[in-house]
């Protein structure tokens, strides 16, 4: 046996990880990424007292601390690159075209509700950059308005993080200067955002892959989930997109990753192209 297959995952094991990763988040790995799934989950093996990715495998299938495995499965097999304002022109858009169109739809109903979805929102910045934006177009107008943002991640460690709501500044570091100061307390080098933005956000753990956790979200104008189907496979991500669809009110719309498409996942919506961004609208 060469040293190459004693510490690295034999190729039958890395199959079978994959498929139990899979199985469990959507999460599809392919080949060509296997030194990556060997080096998030080395630390595993070694915490477990394991020999192999093998004996790891198993863990995750019979022992009895598996189910609180799974968390620590999910913390090391996600990428959670994030930061506040990310992708600004889809941001302007949002800020300055969508939303006021919804606004206005909204009052014309005479509705003064509106809910937001950030799926796989990491450790929060763009959950709290929606809240911030919102904060900005409605001005004093916001506190006769109920805004609900639900944020949600597979990562129970990320939304530690999100929870707390202190940032470095390297996380800041395409957000306007007077919106930090406007929205944030420095404390010593780090932002903490303050708090009438973290009450207008709900952080919860959700698998996008567990249709009847899904199912559980309240009803939403709009959903953002930028930069989580690239993770996922077709079949995933035709289930993932579907399920927004379902939540979206009539006319809701759904904000992707500016590198991410839905073409040949589904044809259901209504793809709007604006400057630097696309947005896709449930009919009405
Ligand atoms: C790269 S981050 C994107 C964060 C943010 N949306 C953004 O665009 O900056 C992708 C996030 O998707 C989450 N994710 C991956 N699979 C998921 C699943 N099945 N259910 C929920 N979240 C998932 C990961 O944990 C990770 O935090």
């Amino acid at each position: 046996m060469s040293a190459a297959e004693t510490e690295g995952i034999k190729d039958a094991d890395f199959l079978q990880l994959r498929d139990f990763i899979y199985a469990q988040s959507g999460i599809f790995i392919p080949d060509n990424r296997k030194y990556l799934l060997e080096k998030r989950l080395s630390n595993r093996v070694k915490n477990l007292n394991l020999k192999n990715y093998g004996e790891y495998l198993h863990f995750l299938k019979y022992d009895s601390g598996r189910r609180q495995e799974l968390p620590r499965l999910f913390e090391v097999i996600t990428t959670n690159e994030t930061s506040f304002y990310r992708n600004p022109p889809q941001l302007n858009v949002f800020q300055n075209i969508v939303l006021p169109q919804i606004l206005e739809r909204l009052r014309k109903k005479g509705k003064h509700g509106l809910h937001i979805w950030s799926a796989g929102c990491s450790t929060g910045e763009e959950p709290y950059t929606l809240a911030i934006i919102l904060h900005e177009v409605l001005n004093s107008e916001l506190a006769s308005w109920n805004i609900r943002i639900t944020a949600n991640d597979l990562s129970e460690a990320v939304l530690r993080t999100a929870r707390q709501g202190i940032y470095s500044d390297y996380a800041l570091r395409t957000t306007p200067k007077d919106i930090v100061r406007k929205y944030f307390i420095e404390e010593a080098g780090r932002f903490r955002v303050r708090q009438e933005l973290k009450n207008m956000i709900t952080f919860g753990q959700l698998n996008l892959n567990d249709r009847s956790q899904v199912k559980l979200v309240p009803r939403s104008e709009v959903a953002f989930c930028r930069n989580v189907i690239i993770y996922f496979d077709d079949a995933m991500k035709k289930r993932v997109i579907s399920a927004f669809y379902d939540n979206l009110v009539p006319e809701g719309l759904l904000f992707i990753g500016h590198s991410e498409s839905l073409h040949h996942v589904s044809r259901a919506w209504q793809p709007k192209h604006y400057p630097g961004s696309i947005v896709y609208y449930k009919e009405a």
